[in-house]
């Protein structure tokens, strides 16, 4: 299947945490990987954040000015299968362009900047990550970076949708049994199942440290 390449990104706290225990928004990432986050995201063609991650950051999911000159902003993208993007959420402002893709009709009148893609749904009732995927390669979207959050991480994990895996492990403990991961779906019934990595780099950024990965 020709799709675009798919670079996941994310950042966690030694115990693999992504968020506060009550699935509150915490800053995880060192300025050095801040940066480094925004030069991702303005080499990508699109960045993706599931309806999860909007309902409780509320991210723009644009490029800053401070850390990139000249930014040029990707396509926006939500995973949002019942349409519950709020209309005055960041990620459809007017900064950039967005896409929600939704799994049934949506009602919500969005400004002109928004466009509103039906998609099939997988066995779950999620948005078919294949499909979606087809549809972005077909509008010339050739590098799409994954944001989050642990729900669709997993999903693009376990369909293996990945090319490469970034994760910034910062030197702090959150600790919670039931705080959000970075692979929050169902994971996976039995060893043979097991999603294979290979590292590709490891170096130390800031205060911690930045593993990349890739697919076996
Ligand atoms: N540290 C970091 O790098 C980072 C980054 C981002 C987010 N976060 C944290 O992540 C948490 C939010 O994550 P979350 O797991 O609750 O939500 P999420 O992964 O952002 O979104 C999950 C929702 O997206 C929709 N969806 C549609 N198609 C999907 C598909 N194929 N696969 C997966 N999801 C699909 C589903 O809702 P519908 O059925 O309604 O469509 C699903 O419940 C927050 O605590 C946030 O702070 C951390």
């Amino acid at each position: 299947m020709k799709r675009p390449y798919v670079i996941v990104n994310c950042a966690m706290s030694a115990d693999g945490k992504i968020a506060l225990p009550n699935g509150t928004q915490l800053r995880i990432s060192c300025d050095e990987d801040i940066e480094r986050m925004y030069r991702l995201r303005n080499e990508s063609d699109a960045v993706l954040v599931g309806i999860g991650a909007v309902l409780s950051d509320n991210p723009r999911l644009t490029v800053k000015e401070k850390y990139v000159k000249n930014p040029h902003q990707p396509l926006r993208i939500v995973l949002d299968s019942k349409c519950r993007t709020p209309k005055d959420s960041l990620v459809v402002n007017q900064t950039a362009k967005t896409c929600v893709i939704t799994a049934e009709k949506c009602d919500t009148k969005f400004e002109d900047n928004v466009e509103v893609i039906e998609c099939a749904a997988d066995e779950e009732g999620l948005i078919d990550l294949e499909e979606l995927l087809d549809i972005l390669c077909k509008r010339g979207i050739k590098t799409l970076m994954v944001e989050g959050g642990g729900t669709v991480i997993w999903s693009f994990l376990r369909s293996d949708l990945v090319d490469d895996l970034y994760i910034y492990i910062a030197p702090i403990i959150i600790g919670g049994k039931l705080t959000p991961t970075m692979t929050d779906g169902s994971g996976i019934k039995s060893e043979d199942e097991l999603i294979s990595l290979k590292i590709a780099d490891i170096k130390k950024l800031g205060k911690g440290i930045l593993v990349q990965y890739k697919r076996l």
